[in-house]
This record gives C-alpha cells, structure tokens and sequence, in this order.
C-alpha cells in the first residue's frame, strides 16, 4: 500500500501534532493495524502526545453549537493526555508520497477507535517538531523548512498552500525568534512581547506573557486550534480595551463561548501582535467573526482554558488565515506576512 497525500484532502494541518494520520479518505479507510507491506506495528495509546480523535460528525450544527464545539476541541487539542477521550491507535509505516517526493517507511498513527472531540475524518498532518512529526521525518528532504497559508475557515475548499523545504519560501520576510521548550518539545513557542489595541499597547503584567520552559508559558503559534487563546490577564486586557473602542452605547452579549459580541455593526479596532522584533497587525478578517445569518458579530478569541493550558497563549488558525507563516526551524525564526488565499 503507498499513501498518498493531498493537501486538498486537508482542513486542518496541526502544527502541534505529534502523531500522524496523513493520508487521502480511501488510504485512511484501508490504513490496516498490520501493514502487509511494511514493518511491526506498535500499539500506542496516545502516549506520543496530541493526537486527534475521530468522532462521528454532527448533523447540521448551529452556529452557536459549532462555536461551543470548536471551542472545546480547542480547549482539550493541546493537552498531552486526553482526559475525557480514549484513543486507539496503532503505528503503521508505508511509502508514502508527497507531491513528487517519495518517503519511504515513513511512521503514522493509525487510529482504530476513538471517543471524544470530533477531529477531520481526513487526518492530521504532524507538522510539529517532536520526533515523529512529519517535519522531523523528512529533514533530510525539507531541512524541517515549511511555511503555509490557511484560507479563511468559512472556505469550501482548502484553497491554501503548503510549501515544503527552503526552496521558494519567502525570502524577505519579518520574523521573530523561535523559542524551545524541552518539555513541550513539539511546540513552536515565540516571544509575544505586548498587544495592541489601535494605537494603545494594552497593560498587561510581564509575567503573563514571559516564556518559562518549567511551566510551559509563553506564547505558541498552532494552526491546530481555531481561535486564539490568551491567559487570562492578557485576554482580559484585550478585551476590555476593544469594549472600550466599540464605545458603550452598542450593548454587549456573549457567544458560543465568546464574551464580545454586538448584534449591530460596530467598528472593530484592529489588533496588532507585537513579537521581538515583529509586529503583526490583524485585519478584521482575523479578529472578528461574524454569523452566517443577521448581524451579530464577536471578538474572535477567548481567555485560556484552566489546565496545563492556563499559562499558554495560543495564537491560532483563525488569527493566521490569510498569512504567509514561515517556519525555518534551522534558521531558529517564524515569519509572517499578509498573502490572500482564500479563492471564492
Ligand atoms: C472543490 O474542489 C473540488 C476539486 O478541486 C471541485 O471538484 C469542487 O467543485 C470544489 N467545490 C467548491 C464548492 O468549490
Ligand atoms: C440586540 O441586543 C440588545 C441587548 O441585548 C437587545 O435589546 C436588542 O433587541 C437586540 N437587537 C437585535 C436586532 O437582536
Ligand atoms: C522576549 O523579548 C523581550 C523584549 O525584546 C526580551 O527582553 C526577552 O528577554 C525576550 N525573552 C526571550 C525568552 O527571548
């Protein structure tokens, strides 16, 4: 069996993943515990870390119901334990063919039973760096070099790009240094010095923005996670300063999880990430989102969740559509820029 892999097949590609599911429906479906074709087959119960669940999908979710949703798949994706799911899941090796290029007894996770949070029935793409990520398994072929563009979540079709290896990435590009935590090796932590809101650097205390390799804090960039999380202190800073420039005469309701929403058209101010030595200011598209039907709209991101996540802020993929985000692990930097992707 030979795995194909086509980025379109894709809706999500999990930058913190660590086990994969690479593979097009039909392969994924046919993925056997015992490859004939290939080595011994080990049997994991997630212990290499974050690891999608597969779940049936719901019918027709309302949009309050698919916010909730997305924000407790949010809320449990980066945790290395799965509390509340049960996994089942076995390494295979395969070929496995990417584009032109070939990987041989290239290692995924297969997964054969899964409880919990929905995951794509596609499969996840490891582009984390721990050791079984698929960056990590083709260095020699891509020099742990990628960079993408996510189109806006509302598209049909994944209308982005995903461009491996050093050859036609970016070169003048604002980046900001890439950050290692040991104990949370698979993530791509960066130093998120201060937020802005329009021309106000909102306060906020040091400590909640500091990396701390011990206790996991800092800010990580994850395309695995749907919208930004930030701790608490942080969110609330944020939050209340775009109330503030909303004005107070529209009045203010919560979401699916969200807490600033207004049911008329306001003027959103737009936000700016300040990183070392980068700055990336936020057009709407990536600060608000708006319901399919009537007018209300909500600040797109929320306070951290409690658990081992409280201290993490997480940049996620709502925040990155529409961007070229560059990864050049060896060059120790992530870059940003605004590129469109989105096709209609
Ligand atoms: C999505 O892409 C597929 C394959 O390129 C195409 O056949 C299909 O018509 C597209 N669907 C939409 C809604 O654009
Ligand atoms: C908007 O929200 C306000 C306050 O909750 C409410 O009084 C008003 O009826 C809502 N308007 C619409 C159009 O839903
Ligand atoms: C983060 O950036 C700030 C401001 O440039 C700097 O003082 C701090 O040392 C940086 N932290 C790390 C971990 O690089």
């Amino acid at each position: 069996m030979a795995l194909r892999m086509s980025i379109a097949a894709m809706s999500v590609l999990a930058v913190a993943a660590v086990l994969v599911v690479a593979g097009t429906a039909a392969a994924a479906a046919s993925c056997p515990a015992t490859p004939p074709d290939a080595g011994a087959t080990l049997q994991v119960s997630h212990a290499f870390g974050p690891c999608s669940p597969l779940g049936a999908e719901s019918a027709a979710p309302s949009w309050a119901g698919f916010l909730a949703e997305q924000a407790a798949r949010d809320a449990s994706r980066l945790l290395l334990s799965y509390a509340d799911s049960s996994l089942q899941a076995a390494l295979s090796q395969d070929t496995l063919a990417v584009a032109g290029d070939v990987v041989k007894a290239y290692t995924f996770g297969c997964l054969q039973r899964a409880t919990g949070t929905a995951a794509p029935p596609q499969g996840l793409l490891g582009l984390g760096r721990g050791p079984l990520s698929f960056l990590s398994q083709t260095k020699d072929m891509y020099g742990a070099t990628f960079s993408y563009c996510l189109p806006s979540f509302k598209s049909l079709n994944f209308s982005g790009t995903l461009r491996l290896g050093r050859n036609g990435q970016p070169r003048r590009i604002k980046t900001t240094p890439l950050l290692a935590n040991p104990h949370r090796s698979s993530l791509y932590y960066v130093n998120m010095t201060g937020i802005r809101v329009g021309k106000k650097v909102v306060s906020v205390p040091a400590s909640a923005l500091a990396f701390d390799p011990a206790t996991g804090a800092g800010t990580v960039l994850d395309s695995g996670t749907m919208f930004t999380r930030l701790v608490a202190p942080v969110y609330l800073a944020l939050r209340d300063e775009v109330r503030r420039r909303v004005g107070a005469a529209a009045a203010v309701s919560s979401l699916g999880g969200f807490d600033t929403c207004y049911n008329t058209t306001v003027a959103w101010p737009p936000v700016t990430l300040l990183f070392d030595g980068m700055q990336v200011t936020l057009p709407e598209e990536n600060v608000v989102i708006h319901t399919t039907y009537g007018t209300t709209s909500c600040l797109a991101m929320a306070a951290a969740p409690d658990g081992v996540n409280t201290v993490l802020n997480v940049i996620a993929s709502m925040q990155q559509q529409n961007h070229r985000v560059l990864f050049d692990v060896p060059n120790g930097r992530v870059g940003f820029a605004r590129e469109s992707c989105t096709a209609a």
